[in-house]
């Protein structure tokens, strides 16, 4: 039993006396603590190394005291067990040297055993456990399907992933067996996770923004749709896309017990599309957590009561930034926690 449900509740849709809160990408990068680890070890030694990973996930909890943590680890863990090679470059991001282009480079991606390559994401999650002793909840994640085409097609972060879009446009066939052998292993993936400990999942479309609708229909919501059918009845189920406001009204039926909304799409339309019913999590500005701590109160608290304090997860709409104060970051879960109707 897990002491504060409160964001186990939301996701039911439960009637709660304030909605909980955490932000996307909360382990890592603003936090000094996180810097001082980030000297000694790098990117993919953290995600590897259990003792590393649990201390930097349960860093942010104990600083500010959010309603759920969420499992330090990075979406790219999925093409590296699949046996395409990823590094973390400092001061550059992603890079993956040998990228997928053609039919011979798909041919030699597997559908791992998640024990074998990925056992030390599992290990983990049950060391996190015993760190967070069941005071709060904890959140696996994956990449969706597309996103992660995305990356290993590209060989590497992009404002616009323009290869990736066009080896889906120009290789339809090899674009959709690509995304199935990633659906396979995320789906493997999320239910061990699940099985290891963890509370919830949310997948993570953070490229699907760059699909049109239709182009949305065919290269990543069938997929996503996968996942959620798949875990749904082991799991609750988040799905988040960043620039999909789009698909809003099929993730809110999809089986999925809440819905990650942006920053472009404002609650009341969110509500709308999405029919009122399914919990909807995010969608402050990350850069607005730049503004002074008085304000970001204000906006909070003006952010909850325009999509309501019940079927509502309080988050970001996407990924904290690097150059976050720390008390603006506090003023923005103390925020959510002193809400009153
Ligand atoms: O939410 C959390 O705090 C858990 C940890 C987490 C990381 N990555 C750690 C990380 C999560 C949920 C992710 C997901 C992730 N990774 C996404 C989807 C979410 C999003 O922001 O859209 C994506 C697209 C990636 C791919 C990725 N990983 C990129 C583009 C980069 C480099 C740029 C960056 O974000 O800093 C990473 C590296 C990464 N993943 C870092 C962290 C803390 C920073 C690198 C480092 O610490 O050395």
């Amino acid at each position: 039993m897990i002491k504060n449900d409160l964001f186990l509740r939301a996701l039911k849709g439960e009637t709660v006396d304030r909605p909980p809160v955490w932000m996307m990408r909360q382990a890592g990068r603003y936090l000094p603590e996180f810097m001082e680890l980030r000297k000694k070890y790098d990117f993919f030694t953290r995600c590897q190394t259990p003792e590393l990973a649990s201390e930097i996930t349960v860093q942010p909890i104990r600083r500010y005291g959010m309603d759920a943590a969420i499992l330090f680890s990075d979406i790219l863990v999925i093409p590296q067990a699949m046996d395409i090679e990823v590094e973390m470059k400092p001061n550059f991001g992603p890079y993956l040297p040998n990228p997928i282009r053609t039919k011979e480079d798909l041919d030699k991606v597997i559908v791992p055993n998640i024990e074998d390559t990925l056992g030390y994401v599992l290990d983990a999650v049950t060391m996190t456990k015993e760190k967070l002793n069941n005071e709060i909840p904890l959140i696996g994640f994956a990449g969706s399907p597309w996103t992660i085409l995305c990356y290993c097609v590209e060989g590497q972060g992009s404002k616009s992933f323009d290869k990736a879009r066009g080896f889906c446009f120009t290789q339809p066939e090899l674009a959709h067996q690509l995304l199935q052998k990633i659906t396979d292993t995320t789906i493997a993936y999320l239910k061990a996770k699940v099985k290891a400990g963890v509370n919830a999942v949310q997948v993570f479309d953070s490229w699907g923004g760059m699909l049109s609708p239709q182009d949305y229909q065919e290269f990543s919501w069938p997929y996503i749709q996968q996942i959620v059918d798949a875990l749904k009845d082991e799991s609750p189920v988040i799905v988040f896309g960043k620039g999909c406001w789009f698909v809003l009204k099929e993730m809110a039926v999809s089986g999925a017990s809440a819905v990650g909304v942006d920053w472009t799409c404002s609650p009341q339309n969110a509500r709308y599309l999405t029919g009122g019913k399914v919990t909807l999590q995010g969608n402050f500005d990350p850069a607005r957590l730049l503004s002074p701590p008085d304000k970001i109160k204000n906006m909070v608290h003006q952010m909850i009561r325009e999509f309501g304090k019940d079927r509502y997860v309080v988050n970001l709409g996407h990924g904290i930034l690097p150059n976050i104060p720390l008390e603006n970051a506090k003023a923005f879960v103390d925020a959510v926690k002193e809400y009153q109707e």
